[in-house]
């Protein structure tokens, strides 16, 4: 059992249909601790940042526009970033997210439960969850800056892991 922490973002679909509450509560429920939160306005340079595993494939565009919040009409959209810490908290997360298409996701996960795939064949899964701690630490550092987590576990400019910031 490795202490870990790992990124999650709340995506606009989720937002919009008000489900931000619900999903906080199957991460507190599953026991793991909230280390940062913050509202960010994705840029697309963040956006393409964030996915860049998935530069040329074919969903990439639309997936850019969907995490930017240009499917679900929000003024002013933002999206909820979150780092969560516990015992393996990345395959833990990624547990209670579910398979990335919601339609063949455990219905009891979020995704399964209350993803869709719209008629255009556009993926809406709710949230992101970083998919192993090597990609947890890279998310976590291009969300976050060190003063914003409660207790910074990975090595990151300027951050002292073993002091707390006030
Ligand atoms: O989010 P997750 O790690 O489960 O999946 P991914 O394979 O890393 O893909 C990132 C995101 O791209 C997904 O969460 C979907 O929003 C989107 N995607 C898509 O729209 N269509 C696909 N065929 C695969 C992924
Ligand atoms: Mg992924």
């Amino acid at each position: 059992m490795a202490r870990e922490q790992t990124l999650i973002l709340i995506k606009p679909d989720a937002a919009r249909r008000r489900l931000t509450g619900l999903i906080i509560d199957r991460f507190d429920a599953a026991g793991l601790t909230l280390a940062g939160a913050k509202m960010v306005s994705v840029t697309e340079e963040l956006a393409r940042e964030h996915y860049a595993e998935h530069a040329g494939k074919h969903f990439y565009e639309g997936l850019i526009r969907y995490i930017r919040g240009e499917f679900h009409a929000i003024p002013d959209c933002r999206v909820l970033a979150l780092v969560y810490e516990g015992e393996n908290a990345v395959e833990a997360a990624r547990r209670i997210a579910g398979a990335t298409n919601p339609e063949k996701a455990d219905p009891a996960t979020l995704r399964g439960s209350f993803g869709r795939v719209t008629t255009t064949g556009q993926i809406e899964n709710l949230l992101h969850a970083s998919d192993s701690p090597v990609s947890a630490e890279r998310e976590i550092k291009l969300w976050f800056s060190p003063h914003e987590i409660i207790r910074p576990l990975y090595a990151v400019k300027g951050s002292d892991p073993a002091k707390s910031p006030e």
